[in-house]
């Protein structure tokens, strides 16, 4: 195996069409619009249809990410999904993507390390291609948390929403480019923060699991909080320094979106600007391992990276997990145009003998039901942030 460069070639996303507004919550939990906005920077999530899973929300963006690097499915060797809410314990939501977007030859698993899945899922990527093993690798973010979200629970409905981001990894002849530097760390004096106690095999699910409610979401806000402000400044920095850099030469932040609030304190305790940070919590909540892969996505469409700059991903999660990437970004933005043309539609073949029950929580089908019409996304509404560009089109 020869080392060679590893860069970024394809990215893309995608945010399912329902839309869960402050306003809707406010008839779920006893909170406001205000509050979610003072204490978060949320004013709408998306929601997934019944139809859809973990898997095709990946799949979608996946094949996008493909489009972008002007690649044919299946020279991927390799299929990454950082997930912490798969379609099934097993078999992998990974095997099930292969085979959405119609690949025939990849190795295909998923990466567990929550909300950091998908910076852990590019570490590892990354090795695979520079070491040589592999040429082509897929990391996918992927996520469908309002499955898992307990709709009388306030203290964690309003915060989290559904998504998924990927990103293509390419061998390349040409030196440099790629990752710069690196840091991942996990700590478990905070491994029960963040938590979903039923489902494996200390607390199998049953009808007394369920009962208790232990099949949904917890978290311990205020820890978290602190733990997250602490950490995602932390773990950049390392990561810079790893890169021989100052945080001064980072042209744009991708942190993870779970808090606005979060992102403000991470910007002032590195002497930055909020225009140096990608922002669009505001849009989709906390879509954990997705939510850096969609700001990216985003990002690059919108005219915010160039060629040369070097950017950060950076990122924290239930376990409790971090992990910073320096990347120096070598694409042409303007390829992202090619993702226009995939079909935002993707299916996992279930077993000829099996259909799942309604998977969508009652109370959240009632609110989204009795609503008159869909809701419309909002515009990017965060102050400070500079206008989109528009995007050329490739040649
Ligand atoms: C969850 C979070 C927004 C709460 O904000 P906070 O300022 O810490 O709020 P507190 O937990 O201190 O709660 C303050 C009050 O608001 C109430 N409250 C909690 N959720 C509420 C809601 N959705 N609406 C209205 N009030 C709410 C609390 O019950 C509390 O009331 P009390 O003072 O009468 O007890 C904040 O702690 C946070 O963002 N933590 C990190 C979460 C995170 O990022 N998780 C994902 C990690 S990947």
């Amino acid at each position: 195996m020869q080392p060679r460069s590893a860069r970024i070639t394809g990215w893309g996303m995608y945010a399912p069409m329902g839309v869960l507004s402050n306003a809707d919550l406010e008839r779920l939990v006893d909170t406001s619009d205000e509050w979610i906005v003072t204490r978060t920077g949320i004013r709408e999530r998306r929601v997934a249809a019944p139809h859809e899973t973990t898997a095709t929300l990946a799949a979608i963006a996946a094949k996008r990410a493909i489009a972008v690097a002007g690649l044919d499915p299946d020279e991927i060797e390799m299929i990454l999904v950082a997930t912490l809410s798969p379609d099934y314990p097993m078999p992998s939501t990974a095997a099930l993507v292969k085979e959405a977007i119609g690949n025939t030859r990849a190795a295909a698993m998923d990466v567990a390390a929550a909300c950091s899945g998908f910076v852990y899922g590019y570490a590892t990527g990354h090795a695979m291609v520079s070491s040589g093993m592999y040429r082509h690798v897929l990391v996918i973010g992927a996520e469908l948390l309002t499955r898992f979200l307990d709709f009388g629970d306030r203290n964690t409905c309003i915060l989290f929403g559904d998504g998924a981001g990927a990103v293509v990894i390419s061998a390349s002849d040409d030196p440099g480019g790629g990752m710069l530097g690196m840091e991942l760390t996990t700590d478990p004096d905070g491994a029960y923060m963040i938590w979903l106690p039923s489902g494996g095999s200390k607390s199998p699910p049953s009808v007394e699991t369920i009962a208790r409610r232990e099949h949904y979401i917890r978290m311990e806000g205020k820890e978290t909080y602190r733990y997250a402000t602490r950490t995602l400044a932390s773990s950049a920095l390392a990561a810079i320094q790893r890169a021989g850099l100052t945080a001064d030469e980072i042209a744009l932040f991708i942190p993870h979106q779970a808090n606005l609030r979060i992102i403000e304190s991470v910007a002032k305790g590195l002497g930055l600007s909020m225009d140096r940070f990608y922002v669009n919590v505001d849009r989709y909540g906390n879509t954990s391992a997705a939510s850096v892969p969609i700001a990216l996505a985003e990002a690059v469409d919108s005219g915010r990276v160039k060629v040369g700059d070097r950017i950060v991903f950076v990122a924290f999660g239930a376990g409790f997990t971090s992990g910073a990437s320096v990347v120096e970004w070598t694409a042409d933005p303007a390829l992202g145009r090619r993702a226009d043309s995939v079909v935002p539609a993707a299916s996992v073949r279930a077993p000829v003998d099996w259909d799942s029950v309604d998977p969508m929580p009652a109370r959240l089908a009632a609110v989204l039901n009795s609503r008159n019409g869909p809701a419309v996304p909002l515009d990017d509404v965060v102050p400070g942030e500079p206008e989109h560009a528009h995007r050329e089109v490739p040649a």
